[in-house]
């Protein structure tokens, strides 16, 4: 399939730079205001900042844990990728507990895994460098999965379509490029995308501060709407699609994403349009059957409280905060993977793309 991206207009933000002996992540704290990196030295600077969400976005969760591998190695005295195997466990483990429900994170820290038994398995390889190469191969590989997903999945999307996204799927979430995001691109790109509409994302705003920013950034225009629009807006007719990312694909299609993804699945379904899911292989979770086994991560409901830091809810008041939930494959018309394209996902059609 040809490619007709201008990657230097549409890809051109970076959240995760290697210095060689830090990693640095633009913290998606402070946008869009601030454009501001901030340095990770070890491996337990890059686990905080993944469970505060200076980095967050499935892939580039699983990208900064694998640069927070290296900098475990780096503060290991292990001579031997043996010896150092188990002394770096209890690093890999901080990284993989700080959240619990994007599946490219375990993901990301089993290729580290692997990458290190491989080092053991060769004589005199040095296993810090392999752990470099390793976590090098996981970022490069996501940004070309991101631009392959965008040439398919933007084939699907006809001329003078509306488009309708939730949270940030884009650069700022991958390698670069994005998921949902750069499928977005890719439409706007060919001329087929007319429209581009972004929920706001309560409580933390991704869709407002984050996807609405990256736009602005390439010259998309796009639409900011309140979460609780979008039915409204459907009914108008000016959505065809509605495209999200995903943290974890399961085994029959069901897919967990940024909480109101569901809501939208429905609403969608309700007004005739078609709702795309877009996602790395690496966000395919084969050993999870389906989506009522993803634990879904509850996070501080004082994110409820506030709106820009000043409290707009009553004291004493009680929240309940999940930060994701899971659309049933029945609602979804097509998952896009860098492998291909999951039409009417079950569990059939996604073993046929992905085996068991
Ligand atoms: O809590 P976040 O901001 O990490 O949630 C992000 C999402 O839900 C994204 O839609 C998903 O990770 C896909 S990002 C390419």
């Amino acid at each position: 399939m040809s490619d007709p991206i201008d990657y230097a207009r549409y890809d051109r933000i970076r959240p995760i730079r290697w210095t060689g002996d830090a990693l640095e992540l633009l913290d998606q704290r402070r946008l869009p205001f601030e454009v501001e990196y901030l340095r990770c030295a070890t491996s337990d600077a890059v686990a905080d900042a993944i469970r505060t969400l200076a980095v967050r976005g499935a892939p580039a969760i699983g990208i900064a844990a694998a640069w927070g591998v290296v900098l475990a190695a780096r503060e290991c005295a292990a001579g031997t990728a043996s010896d150092a195997a188990p002394e770096l466990e209890p690093s890999l483990r901080r990284l993989n507990a700080a959240r619990p429900t994007a599946v490219n994170l375990a993901w990301a820290l089993a290729q580290m895994r692997a990458a290190l038994v491989r080092a053991s398995a060769g004589e005199g390889m040095d296993w810090r460098a392999a752990l470099e190469a390793e976590a090098r191969a996981i970022e490069t590989e996501d940004l070309a999965a991101n631009r392959a997903m965008g040439v398919l999945g933007a084939s699907l999307i006809g001329p003078g379509s509306g488009v309708l996204t939730h949270c940030n799927t884009g650069s700022l979430a991958t390698a670069g490029f994005g998921t949902a995001l750069g499928v977005i691109r890719a439409g706007v790109a060919s001329g087929d995308i007319a429209r581009v509409y972004a929920g706001e994302t309560r409580p933390w705003q991704q869709g407002a501060r984050l996807t609405a920013w990256e736009l602005m950034q390439d010259g998309i225009p796009a639409t900011l709407i309140a979460d609780s629009a979008a039915a409204h807006l459907m009914k108008t007719g000016a959505v065809q699609w509605v495209v999200v990312g995903a943290d974890r694909i399961c085994a029959n299609g069901d897919t967990a994403n940024k909480i109101g993804t569901y809501q939208l699945a429905i609403s969608a379904r309700h007004h005739g349009a078609k709702f795309m899911v877009v996602a790395p292989s690496s966000t395919v979770d084969m050993d999870t059957a389906s989506g009522e086994l993803i634990e879904i991560e509850e996070r501080d409901p004082a994110e409820l409280f506030a709106i820009g830091g000043t409290r707009t809810v009553a004291e004493g008041v009680a929240a309940w905060n999940p930060v994701f939930d899971v659309t049933p494959h029945g609602l979804i018309d097509a998952i896009v993977t860098e492998k291909g394209i999951v039409e009417r996902p079950d569990t059939a059609a996604m073993q046929a793309l992905f085996g068991r």
